[in-house]
């Protein structure tokens, strides 16, 4: 009777620690990465690369894009224009200079995915 009991007590150890393993947990959820927002992130993306011609402040004269409203709502047409090539017709930012580099471009998408915040 009592190995029965020393058995099954060393068995039930052995469940619960495998269950506790806390390498286990770490490796299941790996931390958050924090969403990206129209004041920490786009508004400087867009005062990098689009300036000064949507930038009323900079003297631009183009659709004003330094708002968050004017940003979110054109979104989707900012996405389209900076994917395309710069031969191709209505390529931003603007004939002549070269397509922002992959990691600038995800920014955007990246915003949009993450649900337009503001902050
Ligand atoms: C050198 C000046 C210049 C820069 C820099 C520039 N743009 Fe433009 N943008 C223009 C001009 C001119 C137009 C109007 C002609 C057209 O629609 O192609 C325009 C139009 C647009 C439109 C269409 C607006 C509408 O009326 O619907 C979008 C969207 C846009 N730009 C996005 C951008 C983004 C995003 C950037 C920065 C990554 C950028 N542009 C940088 C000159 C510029």
């Amino acid at each position: 009777m009592k190995k029965i009991f020393a058995i099954t007590t060393a068995f039930m150890s052995l469940i619960l620690l495998t269950q506790c393993d806390p390498s286990k947990k770490i490796a299941e959820t790996p931390p958050p990465t924090p969403k990206l927002t129209y004041n920490t992130n786009l508004s400087t993306a867009i005062m990098n690369n689009c300036t000064p011609c949507h930038i009323p402040a900079k003297g631009g004269r183009k659709k004003a894009y330094d708002t968050y409203a004017a940003v979110k709502t054109d979104i989707d047409e900012i996405i389209r224009r900076i994917e395309l090539n710069p031969t191709d017709k209505g390529f931003m930012p603007f004939k002549g200079t070269a397509k922002l580099p992959d990691s600038t471009i995800s920014i955007f998408k990246q915003w949009k995915t993450d649900g337009l915040l503001e902050n």
